[in-house]
């Protein structure tokens, strides 16, 4: 029997600088698709998945992040006064409970496994998710509750992995696959960025992870990798031939990245387009634009 996955990870200690100049006094994970942050996105994801403490590894400039999740007793008060009880019930995802929620600072962005290691000391000998939060998966089953289930039949440590195009492979770190299994690849070595032409399949990580510690202890060594970064990738490879191994999870949903400006773009319409009250304004505002495009042609 597994240990229960109950502490998630959300490394938000980039610079964000593709959002630049909106990231020099807003967080990206603040930014919002329709009405909710990304995190709020994140959070609920992770509490679908029975993830009960939360962890921000976080960097100068993102205290918008940790008032986001704190209860705000004037704004309240107003909406009591006024009976707005939809927006009192609006604001109940964004509180955490007392103790449930955690930040480390990461002093230098050093890379997303060196982020994931500032927060070893609150993991402790468990196994633990990591959510970034920039990558937003629309799902009807939530992305890490598919992977926490599928983890309770794998155990060892298991990445989101999503099919790309060969010419994409290149911004991903993409799985060498030993066996295929459907929803599960069984893996057999990973590698970060590869050259052009030479990524060893289309199965492309992306960030959701459930980990094992001993991830934690490799990247307690501090070796730097592609880019001259801190790499959670290479440090997840060295479990291949562990005891646990690795396993890559083909998830059901899609993923924005909304680390990218087009991603954010294409998010902020498909999760208007899924909004009952936005739907035909937004899709008749779609249909004018394609329309205008075309007859341009
Ligand atoms: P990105 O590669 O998207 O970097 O990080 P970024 O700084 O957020 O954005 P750009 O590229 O400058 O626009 C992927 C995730 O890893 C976190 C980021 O916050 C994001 O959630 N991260 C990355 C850290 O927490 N620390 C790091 O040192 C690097």
């Amino acid at each position: 029997m597994q240990n229960k996955v109950t502490k998630a990870i959300f490394p938000v200690a980039g610079l964000g600088t593709r959002f630049l100049p909106a990231t020099k006094s807003v967080p990206k994970e603040i930014m919002t698709l329709v009405d909710r942050p990304l995190i709020q996105y994140a959070i609920d994801e992770a509490r679908a998945a029975g993830i009960t403490e939360f962890i921000f590894v976080t960097s100068r400039g993102k205290s918008a992040l940790e008032d986001y999740f704190d209860h705000a007793p004037n704004l309240e008060q107003e909406l009591l006064k006024k009976g707005k009880d939809d927006l009192m019930a609006v604001l109940k995802d964004t509180y955490m409970d007392s103790g449930a929620i955690a930040y480390i600072r990461q002093h230098k962005a050093l890379g997303l496994g060196h982020a994931v290691w500032c927060a070893r000391r609150l993991i402790g000998d468990e196994p633990f998710a990591v959510i970034l939060p920039d990558d937003v998966i629309a799902a009807e089953k939530p992305c890490l509750q598919q992977m926490v289930e599928a983890y309770e039949e794998t155990g060892g440590n298991v990445v989101a992995a999503m099919e790309v195009p060969p010419e994409k492979a290149s911004s991903y770190g993409v799985l060498d696959v030993e066996e295929d299994m459907g929803h599960i690849v069984k893996v057999k070595g990973m590698v970060e960025k590869p050259a052009a032409g030479e990524a060893p399949s289309n199965l492309a990580v992306i960030g959701r992870y459930i980990l094992t510690p001993s991830v934690l202890r490799t990247l307690n060594e501090g070796k730097s990798g592609a880019g001259g970064e801190i790499q959670l990738t290479d440090a997840i490879a060295k479990e291949i031939d562990g005891e646990s191994g690795v396993f890559g999870y083909r998830f059901r949903g899609q993923r924005f990245d909304c680390g990218s400006k087009s991603g954010f773009l294409q998010a902020t319409v498909a999760f208007g387009l899924a909004r009952e009250e936005l739907r035909e304004d937004l899709l008749g505002y779609i249909r004018d634009v394609v329309h205008l495009d075309r007859a341009a042609e």
